[in-house]
């Protein structure tokens, strides 16, 4: 046998083997240049027939024909086999497990809102709610705002009609709840308020927690007590606060309530503006002159009040620079939380 003749059967029977052993398109592909293509093994072995001495080339070329067909058809084979396992694998599978809808969660304002509430609860609080389209006497007059009085421009309102605004506050809910119950009262009122206010702290909608407290013998003490307790349960157990002098027309005497910096736990640094200081809410003694308003006894009651700004405790919390992540709804923000 001539040694064409041993080279081509050999050839045919690595590109049988290599087209049967072929599980990717890439490698039976490779196969098929590697033995069939313009410059393939077999190829080239077919066109060294040519070359042979006469009498040698007819029993050769059968053999290079014999080989080419049976390669080919073993390509043809492997090609059918490939692309039924390809359907195979897109049919159903059902042992795979479902696929899920993702499912959303509750936004960071309304878990922050649920926490503070549920801190003041464990208080002995209750929560209450009131409406955020207000009336001029809710908002402002039975609160001790006097008509046409400096204090109101404190409050940049949005008007919705004539003496009729979105809540720049939670306070009007005091109001309301004093004159439904009688004393004791504690509560918090959780909810949207609105200003005429945008930037990267404020935004025209926010959220406040309102305290009220008016029981018996109720001092200064106790609401330095509350809201101790609540910063320390709110932001981490050794959160000092301090009470510093401020105004607010429904309060006297009136205190703005700092903790100590989240960042830098009351050194200085750049959050607190080297102060330790973060302003956290506004408070105060019940001013007598609200009582009036609503039937109670200022002889014989007396209370506290507090107003919690939620954005600015979340971002506080969380230190967030910017209160527009809470309202652009962007996933990639939301799902931390
Ligand atoms: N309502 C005030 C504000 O939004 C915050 C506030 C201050 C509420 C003192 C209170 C309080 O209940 O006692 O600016």
């Amino acid at each position: 046998m001539s040694a064409l003749l041993e080279k081509i059967a050999s050839s045919q029977k690595a590109a049988l083997e290599a087209m049967a052993q072929a599980n990717q398109a890439q490698d039976l592909e490779k196969a098929r240049v590697d033995f069939l293509g313009a410059k393939g093994q077999l190829t080239e072995l077919t066109r060294a027939v040519g070359t042979l001495p006469p009498e040698e080339r007819p029993q050769a070329g059968q053999a290079a024909n014999v080989a080419l067909k049976a390669v080919k058809a073993a390509h043809q084979e492997a090609v059918a086999r490939l692309a039924k396992a390809q359907t195979q694998k897109a049919a159903l599978d059902v042992t795979l497990p479902g696929r899920r809808r993702p499912i959303g969660h509750q936004h960071l304002i309304g878990r922050v809102m649920t926490e503070i509430c549920e801190i003041f609860e464990r208080l002995g609080f209750s929560v209450v709610e009131g409406p955020e389209v207000e009336t001029d006497y809710y908002n402002f007059e039975a609160l001790n705002f006097p008509a046409d009085h400096p204090s109101r421009d404190m409050q940049e309102s949005l008007f919705v009609g004539d003496k009729l605004l979105l809540r720049t506050h939670t306070s009007p809910v005091q109001i309301r709840t004093m004159e439904q119950r009688k004393p004791p009262v504690w509560v918090v009122a959780p909810g949207k308020t609105y200003r005429r206010d945008d930037d990267i702290t404020h935004s025209p909608m926010f959220h406040q927690v309102e305290g009220l407290v008016v029981d018996e013998g109720v001092t200064m003490a106790d609401l330095k007590g509350v809201l101790s307790a609540f910063a320390t349960s709110f932001f981490s157990p050794d959160t000092a606060i301090r009470l510093r002098p401020s105004f607010f027309p429904f309060t006297e005497p009136s205190a703005e309530v700092d903790i100590a910096c989240v960042l830098c736990g009351g050194k200085g640094c750049r959050l607190c503006k080297g102060s330790g200081w973060l302003e956290l809410l506004g408070s105060g003694m019940v001013d007598p002159a609200l009582y009036n308003f609503v039937g109670y006894d200022p002889k014989k009651v007396s209370g506290f009040a507090f107003g919690l700004g939620v954005d600015r405790a979340a971002m506080l919390k969380y230190g967030l620079s910017n209160i527009r992540h809470l309202y652009e709804g962007d996933l990639r923000f939301l799902e931390q939380f």
